[in-house]
This record gives C-alpha cells, structure tokens and sequence, in this order.
C-alpha cells in the first residue's frame, strides 16, 4: 500500500525476514528463516510481523472505510477475498455479517488470521488466486463480490498472470456481481531522466527502492539494511499495470468497468492520483 512517493507494495522494510548476509558472516550464503518457499513472499517470518498496529494500514482510518465499501458492493451475499492474508479487511468484513471466504497461497499468513477473533472459522482455499476455485460452502458462481487490495494484483508478475486473475475473479461472480481491486497507479513519472530506481527510504542504516525496467512493465521493491555489523539486502519482484490494461483484461474476462475512485471513500481519480479503486461488474443475463 501507498505510503508516500514512492509507493510501498509489500511487506516493509521492517517486515522483511532476515536474508543471506552481504557482509561479516562466513557463512553468509546460508538463509536463517525457516521460511517455507510455497508461502511465496510471505512466509512465517513476514507473517509474524505482518500486523503491525503502528502502520497506517491497520488503522481504523484505513480499514473502516474499506470494509464500508466492500459491504456495500457485496450486497448480503457472499465475498471472496483474493490474498487474504491474516484477515485484515476480511475478519472485519465477516463481522459486518457478510460471508468471507479467501484463497492465499501462505499458509503462514493465514495462520495468523487463525489466531485472531473469528479467524478460525472463515473459509481459506491454499492456492494462486490466479487460478484456484474457492472450495467452502460458496463455490464459483455464488459470489456478489470478489475484491483483491493492498496492491496485490501486482504480485502477479505476468500479464499472463493478471488476466488469469481476471477470468478467475469472474468465474466466481454470480451475474451483476463485482470485481474490486485497489492498486498503485505506476509512479513512472517519479523516475529522473534516464533513472531506473525511485528511492524510498535512505538512512544510515537501512535502503530501499523501487526498481523499474519499463521495457518490460516489472518493477521490484529492494530493501538493503545493516544491523550489527551484519548486511542483508531483498528483493521482491512485482508487475506494475495501468488503469486502462485493467480494463482490457476485464474486457477478456467479460467484465465491465462500473467505477473508478482514488480511494474507499469515493474520491475523484485523476491525473494526481497516486492509487485507484476500481470496480467491474460481471453483467446480467
Ligand atoms: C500485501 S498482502 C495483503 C493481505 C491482505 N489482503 C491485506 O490487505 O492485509 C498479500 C497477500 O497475498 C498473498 N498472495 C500473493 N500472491 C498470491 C498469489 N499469486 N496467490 C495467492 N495469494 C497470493 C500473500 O501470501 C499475502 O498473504
């Protein structure tokens, strides 16, 4: 989620597990988390930190008008949240009365939704929500609203991915159903003249930059960071997509745009607008 300029699109730098070190260990090619690598980017050592109450994501600020919005658009039936993570808008979407259900690939992260109030009933699927059907008592077709936020759609990193993403979201619609996805607006513009990396953090201690190779569309978020004399540096890979490609792959997965916003609270997008909310339905008949 957007931070500042420049943007932040997954766990931070203080979420970071620790990695191989650069500097001052002999036996520095060797990984020190237990990480299981089907949990992707977020294995046990991001999901313990991952709800951190001091970041403004997980602040009332930030949720409530979230779920205000998704359990407007899902309607009284039920949602699917794609990256469902520890629960974050999911559990209090669910205590609203509206049925969650979520599909992630760590089960690491969905761990930590176990252990919180009402985490432990709420239907998970482990899969890619690129592809993966929900398999709890709603299936494909049942949903009012599948919704995918915090920039996750940019952990796809193919446009293969992203429009598979798209025909998964709508295959789970049931007609007039929606399709919310909150995500960056790519930040090309904070690139200097024939610069690749957007700094986001620099301090005597700790690094970090997006990278962006635009012949490409990828982009990654680097962190580097000494501590004890020890350095460690990680990357993590995105795929940046504009508003209008969005668009084009709900247009190959029969869905059409309905809204667009800069945010939950319906604020006008436009050429300012550092991320969007966008909404398409799935039509009737
Ligand atoms: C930035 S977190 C967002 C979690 C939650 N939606 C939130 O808003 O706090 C991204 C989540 O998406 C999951 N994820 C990333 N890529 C995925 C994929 N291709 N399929 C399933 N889950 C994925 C990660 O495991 C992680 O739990």
């Amino acid at each position: 989620m957007r931070r500042a300029r420049g943007a932040q699109y997954g766990p931070g730098v203080d979420d970071i597990p620790d990695v191989p070190a650069l500097t001052g260990n002999p036996d520095s090619t060797t990984p020190t988390t237990p990480d299981a690598p089907e949990d992707g980017y977020f294995g046990a050592s991001v999901a313990a930190r991952y709800d951190d109450p001091d970041d403004g994501m997980f602040s009332p600020c930030a949720v409530v008008p979230a779920v205000d919005f998704l359990e407007e658009l899902a309607a009284g039936g039920p949602a699917l949240e794609f990256g469902v993570g520890t629960g974050r808008i999911a559990l209090p979407l669910a205590h609203r009365g509206v049925p969650v259900h979520g599909i992630d690939l760590s089960r690491a992260m969905v761990e930590r939704m176990r252990e919180k109030e009402g985490g432990a009933e709420l239907p998970v699927t482990i899969g890619d929500f690129a592809t993966t059907r929900a398999d709890g008592p709603y299936k494909p077709g049942d949903f009012t609203l599948v919704y995918l936020v915090f920039n996750t759609l940019m952990n796809l990193t193919t446009q293969e991915a992203q429009v598979a993403c798209f025909r998964n979201a709508a295959a789970h619609l049931a007609p007039g159903g929606t399709f919310a996805v909150e995500v960056a607006v790519p930040d090309l513009r904070l690139l200097a003249p024939g610069q690749e990396a957007v700094p986001m953090e620099i301090s005597a201690t700790r690094w970090a930059f997006d990278r962006y190779e635009v012949a490409t569309q990828s982009m990654s978020s680097n962190y580097i960071e000494v501590e004890g004399g020890r350095g460690s540096y990680r990357s993590i890979p995105f795929r940046y997509v504009w508003p209008a490609e969005l668009d084009l792959m709900a247009q190959l997965a029969g869905l059409r745009l309905r809204d667009r916003w800069e945010g939950w609270r319906g604020e006008r997008f436009d050429d300012c607008s550092g991320r969007h909310v966008s909404v398409w339905e799935r039509p009737r008949g």
